[in-house]
């Protein structure tokens, strides 16, 4: 089991690396959000939402988190595409959000960090929710 679970994720790594994002990409990406766990962390909600299963998932909507009705309103889907505008400047492209963070300028760095939040999706800490 433990292995078949490996082999997938193994794929799935190899999925990532085949549409250009490296390894390396990820591991800066990580360090980067080192900023960012002030007040998030992947697996839960802190003062921010948690981040596992964040691509693809509507602005606003992760179960059991007080989100700003700016947010809940803003009608976004996080993409690589609405992730890299969201964390150049948040509060210019959703005034009122409760992230009031000035943003990330440079696009590296951003890009690094996204490829980290989508590699969260298939992260062994994202599928084992219920393990502390
Ligand atoms: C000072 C605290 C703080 C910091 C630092 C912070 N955030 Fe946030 N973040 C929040 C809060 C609070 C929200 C909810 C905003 C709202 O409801 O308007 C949020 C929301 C988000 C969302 C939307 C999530 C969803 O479920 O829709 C993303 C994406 C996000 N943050 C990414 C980041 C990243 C990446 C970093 C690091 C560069 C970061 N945040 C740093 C507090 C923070």
């Amino acid at each position: 089991m433990l292995k078949a679970i490996f082999m997938v994720i193994s794929l799935l790594s190899f999925t990532a690396v085949a549409q250009g994002v490296t390894t390396v990409d990820i591991a800066q990406g990580r360090a980067i959000y080192a900023t960012c766990m002030g007040c998030h962390s992947p697996e839960r909600h802190r003062t921010g939402p948690q981040h596992c299963g964040l691509i693809g998932r509507k602005a606003g909507s992760a179960v059991g988190f007080d989100y700003s009705l700016a947010m809940q309103q803003s009608d976004i889907i996080w993409t690589k595409k609405t992730l890299d505008d969201f964390l150049t400047a948040p509060l210019r492209v959703i005034p009122g959000t409760k992230m009031a963070i000035a943003g990330i300028s440079n696009k590296v760095d951003r890009a690094n960090l996204i490829s980290y939040l989508i590699s969260l999706n298939q992260d062994a800490k994202c599928q084992y929710k219920e393990i502390p």
